[in-house]
C-alpha cells in the first residue's frame, strides 16, 4: 500500500494569462522525478488554456477550481465539466471551503459535482475541513466526517480508491496558523477511517488524503511524515515559482 506524495498548489483567484505562463515556464523542467511525486496546480479557469498549453507534454498536472455538476446548458456563468475534460484538464478541486462559505456550496451539490466529474474521465479533489468554532467544541472529526460521506455517497469504490480528499481546517487557511502535526495526522487518519466505514479497507488504503492550511516549504516535511498524509493542497506558498519548487524539496 503505497501512496505517491501529491502536491497540489491552488491559485485561487490569482495571475493573469502572462503570469499564468510566465509561472509554468518557471517551474516545468524542474519539478522532480514523476515517480517520487505527483505535482499540479490548481488555476482559475480564465488562465486554464493559457496553463494546460504550457504545462503540456511536462508532469504538471492542471486542476480547475471549480466546476458545475451539468456538461451544458441554461447555467449562466458556470463551467463544463465537459468542456473542462476535453481541454485536457486532469483534476477539478471541489469544496473548498471559500466555494461553501461565499458561493453557499452545499454537500449535495459537491456530491453532484464529483459525480459529474468522474464521468467526464477527469478525477476530483474534494475539500473539507471545519470552522475555528467547531475545532474548539471538539467536534471536527464528527464534522469532517459527515462532509466525506455526504461528498463521497453513491460513488464506486474504484472511484473513491482514484479520487484526492483534501483536509483543510478553515481556521488554518489563509492564516498563517497551520494545523500541528498531529491535528493535520489525527484528522487526515479521520478522513480515512470515514472511507474504510463506507468503502472498507482497501479503498481507504488507496485514496489520497492532503492536508492544507498555511503549508509552507519550512512545514511541508513535518505533514508528509505523517502516516496518513499523502499530500498537500497549498495556497499563498504556490503562488512563486521559487516557493512552489521550494515545496517539493521534501522529497530530496
Ligand atoms: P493557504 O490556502 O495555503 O494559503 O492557507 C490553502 C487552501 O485554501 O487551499
Amino acid at each position: 500500500m503505497s501512496r505517491k506524495p501529491f502536491i497540489v498548489g491552488n491559485w485561487k483567484m490569482n495571475k493573469n494569462p502572462e503570469e499564468a505562463k510566465a509561472f509554468v515556464e518557471a517551474v516545468v523542467s524542474k519539478l522532480p522525478s514523476s515517480e517520487l511525486v505527483e505535482v499540479g496546480i490548481a488555476v482559475p479557469a480564465l488562465v486554464l488554456s493559457t496553463v494546460l498549453a504550457a504545462a503540456k507534454g511536462s508532469n504538471l498536472k492542471v486542476a480547475a477550481e471549480n466546476c458545475y455538476f451539468e456538461n451544458a446548458g441554461a447555467f449562466t456563468g458556470e463551467n463544463s465539466p465537459k468542456v473542462l475534460s476535453e481541454m485536457g484538464t486532469d483534476y477539478v478541486v471541489i469544496g473548498h471551503s471559500e466555494r461553501r462559505e461565499y458561493f453557499h456550496e452545499t454537500d449535495e451539490d459537491i456530491n453532484k459535482k464529483a459525480k459529474a466529474i468522474f464521468a467526464n474521465g477527469m478525477l476530483p479533489i474534494i475539500c473539507c475541513g471545519e470552522t475555528l468554532e467547531t475545532y474548539e467544541a471538539g467536534k471536527a472529526a464528527e464534522f469532517v466526517g459527515g462532509q466525506v460521506s455526504a461528498a463521497l455517497a453513491g460513488l464506486s469504490e474504484e472511484q473513491v480508491s482514484s479520487l484526492v480528499i483534501a483536509y483543510e481546517p478553515i481556521w488554518a487557511i489563509g492564516t498563517g496558523k497551520s494545523a500541528s502535526q498531529d491535528d493535520a495526522q489525527k484528522m487526515c487518519k479521520v478522513v480515512r477511517d470515514t472511507v474504510a466505514a463506507d468503502f472498507g479497507q482497501a479503498v481507504a488504503d488507496k485514496v489520497r488524503v492532503q492536508y492544507g492550511g498555511s503549508v509552507k516549504p519550512e512545514n511541508i516535511a513535518a505533514y508528509m511524515a505523517c502516516p496518513d498524509v499523502d499530500g498537500a493542497l497549498v495556497g499563498g506558498a504556490s503562488l512563486q515559482p521559487e516557493s512552489f519548487l521550494a515545496l517539493l524539496d521534501f522529497v530530496k
